[in-house]
């Protein structure tokens, strides 16, 4: 099993449109690598992909990875395209492929709910990419030789759905992590969680890498920062550090632990900060646009 990281960013990436914080400032300067949006790319063959969540970027992140470059007149390597949730940054992506070249379309029936009261969707042609509903906690073939299995982390309603109250640690079908299995390897992708919750520590146990929701560093950065108004848990992200924070409830789960969809707010990004230093003394990898990593 293989992974390519095409979007290390969360929603907005770094830079973002209309920040001028520090970091995005940096990436624009070109003093830290700018990220795409939150997409990760999965192979057993390295031949044949399956797409974990469509970013806006998508279009670029194919074009800078030539192994999702088509192979002949009409044609993609992309087998299919599994969602996370119903939030811009994993679904917006989605537009970008309604060219008429088949893939499947996964996710569960809540998410694909999303897509469906959303036309614009039907651009992508279902006659041409097929959307299957997958179940909680039943495997399915993600393509060849790797099967994945969705189970339900602490989340929300995406951000554009969201009423005048919003529960932000609901288990069901809105927010989902994905198990994965081949070539011998057992991988986790949950680039969002609320909480993390001792059902989740005993799910992942077995995990021989582990992609986990990076969004912010500390719960209150975005008021911190003056870059926005909201706690890092009321979007629906558990912070990396505190009290309950994922550096230290992961801490004793064994695998290849990589942060993903990383807030163009986050003190990591930073190349000698405190807070990069701790995470990855703490044997965190930060992922990086365009970075494979085989477990
Ligand atoms: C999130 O992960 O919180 C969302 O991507 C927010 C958004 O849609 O901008
Ligand atoms: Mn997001
Ligand atoms: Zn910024």
């Amino acid at each position: 099993m293989k992974f390519l990281v095409l979007g290390a960013a969360a929603g907005g990436g770094l830079p973002q449109w209309n920040c001028g914080c520090r970091n995005c400032n940096d990436a624009r300067r070109g003093k830290i690598p700018p990220s795409g949006q939150s997409s990760l790319a999965v192979s057993v063959d390295g031949e044949t992909w399956s797409i974990l969540n469509a970013s806006p970027d998508i279009r670029q992140q194919m074009l800078d990875n030539p192994v999702l470059h088509p192979r002949e007149l009409r044609d993609t390597p992309v087998a299919s395209v599994l969602l996370t949730n119903g939030d811009i940054d994993h679904i917006a992506g989605l537009l970008s492929l309604r060219e008429q070249t088949p893939f499947r379309l996964l996710a569960t029936g809540d998410i694909l709910d999303v897509l469906g009261a959303n036309r614009i969707f039907d651009a992508v042609n279902r006659e041409k990419v097929a959307r299957e509903k997958v179940g909680l906690d039943a495997p399915f073939d993600l393509h060849g030789g790797l099967t994945a299995t969705l189970f339900a982390v602490p989340g929300k309603v995406p951000l554009f759905m969201e009423g005048a109250e919003v529960q932000t640690d609901l288990e069901g079908e809105q927010t989902v992590g994905v198990r994965m299995e081949g070539g011998g390897k057992i991988a986790y992708y949950i680039p969002g969680c609320a909480v993390v919750t001792d059902k989740l520590l005993a799910r992942i146990a077995d995990a021989d890498i582990l992609f986990f929701d990076g969004t912010v560093w500390d719960d209150d950065e975005m008021i911190r920062t003056g870059t926005g108004i909201k706690t890092g848990r009321r979007m629906g992200h558990v912070p990396i550090s505190g009290d309950g924070g994922s550096l230290d409830r992961l801490a004793r789960i064994a695998a290849q632990k990589v942060y993903i969809h990383i807030n163009n707010t986050n003190p990591i990004l930073q190349p000698d900060s405190r807070e990069r230093i701790a995470v990855q003394a703490a044997g965190w990898e930060i992922a990086q646009d365009g970075q494979e990593i085989t477990p």
